[in-house]
């Protein structure tokens, strides 16, 4: 039987009220003058998630072909606590450049709170890439490297989404749905079912395919649908994520959750709308920015083969670089080995926030998550602006 609350009437709450006053200034008088430094709370937040980390490699292994899992502990064995679809974003030093990329975490969050915690991330290589390059060429066990974690607001949220999950992701876009997979298959997230549909090019292009194959022999709740583009025997679905494939292996009222790249994204939202399926319906995480800027809507095509300067304010330094048009302003920045922190990459995070004093640039209309206020006194996110003209800009002091 439920127990009624007594509301004791007007007066003798505000009697009550005044008791707690005088008692805290009681309190108040016997306190210390001095200020007390100590902001416990806020101690805390900062022990149990620091601004940065030393994280050690403890073990290397493929994924794929072209793909490798790099797994991590901690120096004091503390991970913070990090859910299916979040990243780490590590800083690292390759040549002159200052860089920071953002990894999803592949292992499951119940690997790290075990008797050895731990974390992975599934890094892809391609095309001629800088940072997968350097992480395949140069870093072995043992390694320590430095980030932080965790970041981004990709993940399924009881409250918000259906435990009815269709993934739909495409290469290293498998990462975040590995993590949710692992933690079903733990007992974790009760009673979500997992479908993914995942996109590959060639069955040799698969990112921890037999990690997927254990997982669903494993666990009846989650279901791992290859679509090969290009492998003509393939006995699996073929061709592209189509409407046709979504609505085959959807349910009523699922929440689609999307991670891949930029191409695959506009096809599949493409999909999504033609089905009607609502935007509260639609998870997706950040899409990279496109690796040729005159690909964006509205860009002034022919701008991109320029170099401009760049007088980058830090305080009272100044300091001039050259930056080439086709690439955005923190990779210029980066590339002089000026430290700008990024996170995301693609405009939605505001960690690399920025005042523009002079010049012209090119927000990229795909993540543009600055406030109004923002646009309008001149705030820029320095990861997904490009120079149109020499600029002056203002950036924090790291
Ligand atoms: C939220 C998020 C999660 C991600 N998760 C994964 C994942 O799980 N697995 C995965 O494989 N990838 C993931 N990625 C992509 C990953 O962060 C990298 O973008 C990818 O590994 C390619 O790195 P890159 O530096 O080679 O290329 P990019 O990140 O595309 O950056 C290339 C940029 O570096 C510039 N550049 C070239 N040379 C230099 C230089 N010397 N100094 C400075 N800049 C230079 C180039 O001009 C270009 O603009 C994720 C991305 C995001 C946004
Ligand atoms: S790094 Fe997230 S907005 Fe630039």
């Amino acid at each position: 039987m439920s127990k009624s609350i007594k509301v004791k009437g007007f007066l003798q709450d505000v009697g009550g009220a005044s008791r707690v006053t005088k008692l805290r200034e009681e309190n108040f008088a016997k306190g210390s003058p001095i200020p007390d430094p100590h902001d416990p709370i806020r101690e805390l937040a900062d022990k149990l998630h620091p601004e940065h980390m030393i994280f050690k490699v403890v073990d290397i292994r493929e994924a794929s072909p072209s793909s490798r899992v790099f797994r991590f502990e901690s120096a004091d064995g503390h991970i913070p606590v990090f859910q299916s679809g979040q990243y780490v974003n590590f800083r690292l030093q390759i040549g002159e450049s200052l860089l920071s990329r953002p990894y999803t975490i592949s292992s499951a969050p119940y690997e790290a709170r075990g008797e050895h915690p731990f974390f992975e991330i599934t890094v892809r290589r391609n095309v001629p890439y800088l940072v997968p390059d350097y992480l395949f060429e140069n870093v072995k066990v043992g390694d320590e490297l430095e980030g932080a974690l965790p970041f981004g607001f990709f993940y399924w949220e009881p409250m918000r989404d259906s435990r009815e999950i269709v993934a739909l992701a495409g290469g290293s876009g498998i990462t975040p749905f590995h993590s949710m997979a692992k933690e079903i298959a733990n007992g974790k997230m009760k009673g979500c079912k997992l479908t993914i549909l995942y996109g590959s090019v060639k069955a040799n292009d698969i990112v921890l395919k037999d990690e997927l194959a254990a997982i669903e022999k494993a666990c009846p709740d989650v279901k791992v649908v290859h679509v090969l583009s290009d492998e003509p025997d393939w006995p699996g679905e073929k061709g592209f994520i189509t409407r046709e494939i979504i609505e085959k292996y959807s349910t009523p009222d699922c929440t689609y959750m999307f991670c891949g790249p930029l191409p695959m994204f506009r096809f599949v939202k493409k999909a999504l709308d033609d089905m009607g399926v609502p935007v509260r319906r639609f998870r997706h995480d950040v899409v990279n920015n496109p690796a040729d800027v005159s690909t964006l809507p509205g860009y002034p095509k022919g701008t991109e083969e320029k170099t401009f300067k760049i007088t980058v304010v830090r305080g009272i330094h100044e300091d001039v670089i050259d930056a080439k048009a086709s690439e955005p302003v923190a990779v210029a920045l980066e590339r002089a080995a000026i430290k700008i922190d990024t996170h995301c990459r693609n405009g939605e995070c505001g960690f690399c926030r920025s005042h523009l004093l002079e010049g012209e640039i090119f927000v990229s209309p795909i993540g543009d998550g600055r406030r109004r206020m923002d646009k309008e006194m001149g705030w820029f996110h320095a990861c997904s602006s490009w120079p149109l003209s020499d600029l002056k800009i203002k950036i924090p002091i790291m």
